[in-house]
């Protein structure tokens, strides 16, 4: 049978767990490595499998990769491919964050598109219409987005949605394009902050990060630096809200508590005590969990990748909590596993209605994204008896040394099975 976890319910997760640096930045940092000829250092960089994996989208662009610990050095050549094929791009979407270095130092991109996925349809319309503002042409042409410019010069854009992936690629395409680049009704999530700060070590001239307007000076070449990523505050939350769930004690180390604002607020509503740290933070929760309500939205809203464990949350809270699902159409899907579990849980469109119960009730599961998979061990850790995650390989791609952090914090789980 393949690797699947065991996880028993029952215990308080006690103790402390340092979360490395964010999946959703490091992925976009490596690309960014693309627009410097020389060598680009990444530190911080999270035990994930997405990273070696978008290191050999880098070596098929002809890059040197070198990954090592916390540490990945990307060597880019004065000049790179810009053919990134379906066998490199197929196993993650995120791969799609080198179309824009790609058309900013090459002039030229096809890029593969990955297949579908289980959280919805992910067009890339947005990010080609930014392209085509500053010049390119654009084309979804055998399986690949293709873009081409002859010359890449500034625009106004403005975004009809947020999007993070729409907003950095046309930002790492600006920053090389003649002229000044207004991105209206950007994405203004802590991993484009991050995304700017490293540009602008690069010499790139982009300001406005973290708000909505971002303005962006096109320089005519960048230089190689040495960044260190931002801790991820989506696997700091996930702690967070499995301390609040079992009720337990647990502090949360290697994050920024300002980057999860709203997220510990819904926690306090929930009756846990969370304390702000230096370098994280801490979650206590004494008695059985209150229901809260949660919308996710883009940042500075609540995070549709914790809508997951929100939904654990509400699973065995007192009360009936409404969760809305605003950014991903599908997906309320892994609430059908949550039901599997005992969960008391009814879906209408993006709506989900859920009253809690005291306990959940141990069942085989099965992961369909990063964050389901997550959700369904938190579901486990407060069931009945021994809950089996299938599709591990899901959890994986996101959390680093998730089974030995867990355990760290008195979680029994156990990972069993192998190919
Ligand atoms: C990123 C994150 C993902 C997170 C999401 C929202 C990475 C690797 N992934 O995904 O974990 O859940 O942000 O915070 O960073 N859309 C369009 N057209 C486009 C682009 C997007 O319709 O051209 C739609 C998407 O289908 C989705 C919504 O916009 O419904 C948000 O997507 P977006 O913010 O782009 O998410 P990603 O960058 O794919």
């Amino acid at each position: 049978m393949s690797e699947h976890f065991l996880v028993t319910g029952g215990n308080r997760l006690e103790g402390e767990v340092l979360v490395g640096g964010a999946k959703n930045s490091v992925l976009k940092l490596m690309a960014a490595a693309l627009l410097a000829e020389g060598t680009t250092v990444v530190t911080n960089c999270p035990d994930i499998l997405d990273v070696p994996l978008m290191a050999d989208v880098l070596r098929g662009l002809g890059c040197e990769v070198e990954l090592e610990d916390s540490e990945v050095r990307i060597t880019t050549p004065a000049e790179p491919k810009y053919h990134a094929d379906f066998d490199a791009v197929k196993q993650f979407r995120a791969s799609v964050c080198v179309l824009g270095p790609l058309v900013a130092r090459c002039r030229r991109a096809v890029v593969a598109l990955p297949g579908g996925d289980a959280i919805g349809s992910r067009p890339l319309d947005m990010h080609q219409s930014g392209l085509r503002l500053l010049g390119a042409r654009s084309e979804i042409e055998h399986g690949c987005v293709v873009a081409e410019a002859d010359d890449l010069h500034g625009a106004n854009i403005r975004l009809v949605f947020p999007s993070v992936g729409a907003t950095e690629n046309i930002l790492m395409a600006a920053v090389l394009a003649r002229g000044e680049t207004v991105i209206d009704n950007a994405a203004r999530e802590p991993e484009i902050v991050d995304l700017c700060n490293m540009l602008n070590e690069m010499g790139a001239k982009v300001s406005g990060g973290g708000s909505s307007t971002l303005t962006i000076q096109g320089v005519r070449k960048l230089e190689p630096t040495i960044h260190r990523v931002i801790g991820d505050r989506i696997v700091a939350a996930t702690w967070g809200v499995a301390a609040s769930m079992t009720r337990g004690d647990v502090r949360v180390r290697g994050v920024n508590h300002k980057h999860l604002g709203l997220v510990l607020d819904k926690l306090r509503t929930a009756g846990a005590e969370v304390t702000p740290e230096v370098d994280g933070f801490r979650v206590i929760q004494r008695e059985r969990p209150k229901a809260v309500n949660f919308a996710t939205l883009p940042y500075p809203g609540f995070p549709t990748d914790l809508q997951p464990m929100a939904i654990g949350l509400a699973a065995v809270a007192v009360g009936t909590s409404m969760i809305t699902e605003n950014v991903f159409e599908s997906r309320f899907r892994f609430v059908e596993e949550m039901i599997r579990l005992g969960a008391d849980a009814r879906t209408d469109g993006h709506h989900a209605v859920i009253r809690g119960v005291p306990v959940l009730s141990s069942a085989p599961v099965w992961s369909s994204d990063i964050r389901a998979g997550a959700g369904l061990v938190l579901a486990g850790l407060v069931a009945d008896g021994t809950t089996e995650v299938h599709d591990i390989f899901h959890i994986d791609r996101g959390y680093p040394r998730f089974v030995e952090n867990l355990r760290g914090l008195g979680g029994v789980i156990e990972r069993v099975g192998s190919e």
